[in-house]
């Protein structure tokens, strides 16, 4: 009994560790802690700001859990209040699911939206879902047309690691063909009792 407690208390803290970074645009401010608080993990005071492209802007995760979801929410203005982002979460501007833990590039692209133009100043929200918690994370930006500071290099794309998708992809597609063969077979035998 007491080693099983230590087992999962070791297991619950390896997971709290692992749960997920922003790693660019740069976050604000992470916390272990706080990051259950919203709408930008504790950090309310608004950082220093990078260049983000109206254009082929990316914003790159690192997901420590399987079965998460990642939103990207974008809320404008020099300092958006917590109304803002519950209304930004609306229309986020990049959703992800996560089935293993993988570092991710998820592509965003501002031209649809009405409010960003060019030398605009808004606040990009990370929303982590792992399935427990809801975890936030921010990171303060100015949309440009031209952006010089952006890093395009740090868009990575991990490949998932662990029990790949294609197996269980290829089983179904099999199980697929042999469900139509069956209905094939079906149809040839009615049409021969004809
Ligand atoms: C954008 O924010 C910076 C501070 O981060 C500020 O100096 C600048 O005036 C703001 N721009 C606008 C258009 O309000």
């Amino acid at each position: 009994m007491k080693v099983l407690s230590l087992a999962s208390l070791l297991l619950c803290s390896s997971a709290a560790m692992a749960h997920y970074s922003l790693d660019y645009p740069p976050t604000r401010g992470e916390s272990e802690s706080k990051e259950i608080v919203s709408p930008c993990g504790g950090f309310n005071d608004v950082g220093a700001r990078i260049q983000f492209p109206l254009t082929r802007g990316f914003v790159q995760v690192n997901s420590g859990h399987p079965n998460s979801k990642v939103d990207v929410n974008i809320a404008y203005g020099n300092n958006p209040s917590a109304a803002d982002f519950t209304a930004a979460a609306d229309k986020p501007i990049a959703s992800l699911t996560i089935d293993v833990p993988r570092k991710a590039c998820m592509t965003v692209d501002l031209t649809k939206s009405q409010d960003a133009v060019d030398n605009t100043n808004a606040t990009i929200q990370i929303v982590y879902n792992d399935g427990h918690d809801i975890l936030y994370q921010c990171s303060d930006v100015v949309l440009v047309t031209s952006a010089e500071g952006f890093d395009l290099t740090k868009c990575v794309n991990e490949k998932p690691t662990g029990p790949t998708p294609t197996v269980a992809a290829a089983a179904a597609a099999v199980s697929v063909k042999s469900a139509a063969t069956a209905v094939v077979a079906v149809l040839m035998a009615a049409a021969l009792a004809l």
